[in-house]
């Protein structure tokens, strides 16, 4: 399989997670390099639905290291939650995951941070998860965080939270909220710290030995292109690089140690929280929720959905170096007559072929459709290529071409069965 990169091409929840789990066969290690407990990839194996928020999900399969690399940030109670959640379903979680000891640390007042943040900005705010994501990193960016290996130094750790919880409930009085108690944050943080000491190592020099064995790693990608902090609809975005470079730096796996990039991508377009959708539209909206499809793993948010935005994955090629594309949930399209792609950007009299950087140039832009006809035929049963109907095969094929890159997977349904190889 070779060492692989997977990332989102939209605004994340492409449906990374069963994709990964796919490609999880072939893989040594699966490695999470970004973001943390706000992201949710969901897995179905079998009858039994397993989400998961931090532990990478080479989890559900036996004999695969997973390890929570250097660029995530680590919210230590959910982390021991997840991990006792996934023990009690049958998982084995013992010798098989490792976190980076230079990992940063969520805290309590970084959520309650995110939270007062949000209410400040009132109808400007970001929509975020709420799970402190920005505040950490912020906090990681102003070399004030802590990081695993303080947590499991029990006097070091101790003095760093006093000094973070005075400073931090200072913050959140004069914003109107209530401060934290030290002692209560203390016994929950040190009590998650003894549970998750012995996953603690140098995870850099770990994959570094065994990129030196020929193991395949697969770094699995949170979020999406357009949530990037670099390069996604700032502000409207999450506080990591969710693009391919993301992988590199959150595992100090250099880029030459890379053999390919896969994006995953919706056949349609969804995006949670705030910011501009330029293909929103109510029709297809109404559809998938009314299937009871596009609500959030995480924060269980009904997602704003849209047509395929070909625009936004052209640009997504651009910035992650796209190799191979894996369309996912081209059975939410099974029951439309016509169906629409949007191949570029009116703004004002000037026709656009990127996404703007601009987010109030990107807010005005309207989307230049193309139309294609329905399938208007159930794909779930299908498993190979041939199966598919042949005006889903044209427009998996023009929705792939639009892109810019090679149609290598296509997915009708949650299950891995459901996954056709082009
Ligand atoms: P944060 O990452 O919680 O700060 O949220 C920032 C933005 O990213 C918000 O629009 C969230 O809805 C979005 N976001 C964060 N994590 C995910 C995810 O896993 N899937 C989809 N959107 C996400």
């Amino acid at each position: 399989m070779a060492n692989t990169i997977l990332v989102g091409a939209q605004w994340g929840d492409e449906g990374k997670g069963k994709i990964i789990d796919v490609l999880t066969e072939g893989a040594d290690i699966v490695v999470r390099t970004q973001g943390g407990n706000n992201a949710g990839h969901t897995v179905f194996i079998g009858q039994k639905k397993y989400v998961l928020h931090l532990v990478p999900s080479g989890i559900l399969r036996e004999g695969k290291l997973c390890v929570i690399g250097n660029g995530v940030v680590v919210d230590p109670v959910s982390l021991v939650d997840e991990i006792n959640g996934l023990t009690k379903l049958g998982i084995k979680v013992d010798g098989n995951l490792l976190i980076s000891e230079t990992a940063h640390l969520v805290f309590p007042y970084h959520r309650e941070l995110d939270e007062q943040r949000e209410i400040l900005k009132g109808k400007n705010k970001i929509g975020t998860t709420k799970r402190g994501i920005g505040p950490a990193y912020g906090d990681k960016a102003a070399r004030t965080g802590l990081r695993m290996i303080d947590l499991i130094n029990a006097p070091r750790f101790e003095l760093l939270l006093k000094q973070k919880i005075k400073e931090n409930n200072e913050i959140l009085k004069a914003l109107g909220a209530a401060p934290l108690s030290f002692k209560k944050v203390h016994a929950a943080y040190r009590a998650a710290g003894d549970r998750l000491r012995p996953f603690v190592a140098n995870t850099v020099v770990k994959l570094h030995e065994a990129a030196r064995r020929k193991a395949n790693i697969l770094f699995e990608g949170a979020q999406g292109t357009f949530l990037d902090i670099d390069h996604g609809t700032y502000p409207f975005v999450t506080s990591s690089n969710t693009t391919a470079g993301g992988a590199c730096t959150g595992s100090g796996v250099p880029p030459n140690r890379m053999d390919r990039v896969v994006a995953v991508m919706k056949a349609y377009t969804t995006r949670v929280g705030e910011g501009p959708l330029p293909t929103e539209n109510a029709e297809i909206a109404d559809l998938l929720h009314a299937m009871g499809r596009e609500f959030g793993a995480t924060t269980g948010r009904a997602r704003r959905c849209g047509w395929f935005d070909a625009v936004a994955t052209r640009h997504a090629a651009m910035v992650n170096g796209i190799d191979e594309l894996a369309v996912t949930n081209v059975d939410g399209l099974d029951s439309l007559e016509r169906i629409k792609v949007c191949e570029g950007y009116r703004c004002g009299s000037t026709r656009l072929e990127f996404v703007p950087n601009d987010i109030e140039v990107f807010s005005k832009c309207v989307p230049i459709y193309r139309e294609f006809p329905g399938w208007n035929t159930p794909t779930t049963h299908a498993r190979e290529w041939r199966h598919l109907p042949v005006k889903a095969r044209s427009y998996l094929k023009a929705i792939a071409e639009l892109t810019g890159a090679k149609l290598a997977i296509a997915s009708v349904g949650p299950s891995r069965e459901q996954t056709i190889f082009v």
